[in-house]
């Protein structure tokens, strides 16, 4: 049986990175600690907000909670983290999914900076957006960050990164939790 996950609080996120971020996505390359690092580093050098740094740091950690292939990580990872976390780390989390839609929807070309299995995932994710799912999407005030989340999302499957240390983010993140 799989161990219960820790409890939402910044421990409880440590926690989780401890014992599940050697989960590597097949599609990815890297495992979960390494792409969550290499994701808060790009956000870092595109001179992101503090809420985007720890979004891009914490975006994947539903595929930790609910185990690699799970299907609504992105909504499992946000309603975990807003026990914890302002809607400004959650929201561009729980529409990251989303923005990837949005993203081939709008612009096909989009497909080109994605690997094969992101393009694949895309049919249980919801295809492509109808014209009402763009304006809701657009509709919400945190649609832009989601976008550029998602964006770095996809750029930080680097295998040949540094060696990953998560400690060096526990200051920022302590400064956004409530827990
Ligand atoms: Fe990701």
């Amino acid at each position: 049986m799989e161990p219960t996950p820790p409890q939402t609080s910044l421990q409880g996120v440590f926690d989780l990175f401890e014992s599940r971020g050697h989960l590597v996505d097949p599609g990815d390359g890297v495992c979960q600690l390494e792409h969550a690092l290499q994701s808060a580093a790009l956000a870092r050098e595109e001179c992101c907000p503090d809420a985007l740094l720890a979004a891009s740091l914490l975006h994947d950690v539903g595929h930790m909670l609910e185990g690699i292939g799970g299907e609504r990580h992105e909504a499992v990872g946000a309603a975990w983290l807003s026990r914890c976390f302002p809607e400004e780390v959650t929201e561009p989390i729980r529409l990251h999914t989303d923005a990837k839609r949005y993203l081939l929807t709008k612009a096909p070309a989009y497909a080109d900076a994605l690997g094969e299995a992101s393009v694949e995932s895309l049919k249980f994710q919801g295809g492509l957006m109808t014209a009402e799912e763009l304006e809701r999407f657009e509709q919400s005030p945190h649609h832009e960050a989601a976008i550029r989340l998602r964006k770095i999302d996809d750029r930080a499957k680097d295998p040949a990164a540094g060696p990953p240390r998560i400690e060096s983010w526990r200051m920022l993140l302590a400064r956004l939790a409530s827990a």
